[in-house]
């Protein structure tokens, strides 16, 4: 989403700046084409030569250089895709918020109508002055997005809110504002993800190997085009993406608690978590010890949360549901089956020994009146591919290439 998109990135005074410079990797690396404007006071910390090297672009603090052609200085930059300032100072914070322009930075942002975010960087006390404070309500009333500094030990030694994010949380703010538009605007998309563990005593569970990270790209994706996202998952590891309202559950009881709640104010559900099917009848109070040779254990029937979706289907018209099938054998078939079984719109299959915890999957892609075998894609592109069929199945229009289709 970040290919060829202009990003300009105002770097204010701040040790923060080092972040700034691993944020320009990020944008860079994305296909993202990052103009960096450096306030005079942030070339004492970071020099320019180091964004030009990771931007491969001319960076700028001068307003006073020479226009030559067609690059027409501030004006020219203004007509940036977005704006970010990481670090943003007090200082230039308070100039803006009063239409200041008297550096580079300053004289840009005035004459730029891109969306602009703000993340406030610095000491503790500073931040929370009234002066501040006042200065970022005038900002926001703006329509203008102010990143939240986080707390921990800021520069001085002293703990307090002061602190940039870090790079990949910007990240996930820059894509979360350019996504707004996109073409899941106003839509309400729920997603599961991961694997459920069930308890078998205080210590053990019963789980499965799904890492989530087909359900959270999926959730990156949504948020990317614009949607709600609502992120219902299992444990694991996997950092949220930004903007994601996220649900941690831990059993499929959870797990069915949650979706059965959420689903009838959404207008996409996406199941891409591995839920037990079942569960141990009864948890041990206490660790099970080493006993006899064999050890029986009694397993009990977990709720079907997609099938009682179904079942529920007439109060909810309006809920596009989408499941997954991970099979080791008879793919297609199974698949098919559990897409008549489950009434779903659309169901995703996929090879369960080759795409559990694996970077890249393969899926093929099953509704009412087509198969679509797609080839090895990193997640998140496959999950752009899963996307682009749940909007053509919102506008009520099958899409996708035919080459594969049967
Ligand atoms: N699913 C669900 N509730 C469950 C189990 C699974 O909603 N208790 C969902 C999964 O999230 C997935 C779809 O149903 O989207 C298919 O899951 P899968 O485990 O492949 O199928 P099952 O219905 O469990 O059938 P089987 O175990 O026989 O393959």
């Amino acid at each position: 989403m970040l290919e060829s998109k202009r990003i300009l990135l105002g770097v204010c005074g701040s040790i923060a700046c080092y972040k700034a410079v691993e944020l320009a990797s990020l944008l860079t690396k994305a296909g993202a084409l990052v103009d960096v404007v450096m306030t005079p006071d942030a070339t004492r910390f970071v020099g320019p030569i180091t964004f030009q090297s990771i931007t491969h672009r001319k960076v700028r603090h001068d307003l006073y250089e020479h226009w030559q052609g067609d690059d027409l200085g501030h004006v020219s930059l203004a007509e940036a895709d977005l704006a970010i300032i990481a670090p943003a100072s007090f200082n230039t914070i308070a100039k803006l918020a009063h239409g200041f322009s008297d550096n580079l930075l300053t004289a840009t942002l005035l004459g730029s109508t891109a969306p602009l975010l703000i993340a406030p960087t610095g000491d503790r006390h500073m931040y929370a002055h009234p002066a501040t404070t006042a200065n970022l309500v005038t900002l926001r009333e703006r329509g203008i997005t102010i990143i939240e500094p986080e707390s921990g030990r800021l520069a001085s030694g002293h703990e307090g809110q002061g602190r940039l994010p870090e790079p990949a949380t910007l990240l996930g703010h820059i894509r979360l504002a350019l996504g707004r538009n996109g073409d899941l605007a106003g839509k309400r998309v729920l997603i599961t993800a991961a694997g459920t563990k069930e308890p078998l005593d205080p210590v053990r569970y019963i789980g499965n190997r799904s890492s989530g990270k087909m359900g959270f790209a999926l959730a990156q994706e949504a948020l990317d085009r614009g949607a709600s996202v609502t992120l219902i998952s299992g444990p694991t590891a996997l950092k949220p993406p930004i903007g994601a309202e996220t649900v941690w559950v831990s059993t499929a009881a959870e797990m069915a608690d949650a979706v059965l709640a959420a689903a009838p104010q959404a207008d996409v559900l996406i199941m891409a978590a591995a839920v037990a099917d079942y569960r141990p009848l009864t948890m041990s109070e206490q660790k099970i010890k080493k006993g006899e040779a064999q050890l029986t254990i009694h397993l009990a029937r977990t709720t079907d949360i997609l099938g009682a979706l179904a079942e529920r289907a007439a109060d909810m018209p309006h809920l596009l549901r989408v499941g997954f099938a991970a099979e080791t054998e008879n793919l297609l078939a199974n698949a098919a089956d559990k897409l008549h079984r489950k009434q779903l719109h659309l169901i995703v299959a996929n090879d369960a020994a080759t795409s559990i915890g694996s970077d890249d999957s393969s899926i093929t892609l099953l509704d009412a009146s087509r198969s679509e075998t797609l080839p090895i894609l990193p997640k998140a592109e496959t999950a752009g591919r899963i996307i682009d069929r749940i909007v053509a199945l919102l506008q009520g229009t099958p899409r996708g290439s035919n080459d594969n289709s049967t």
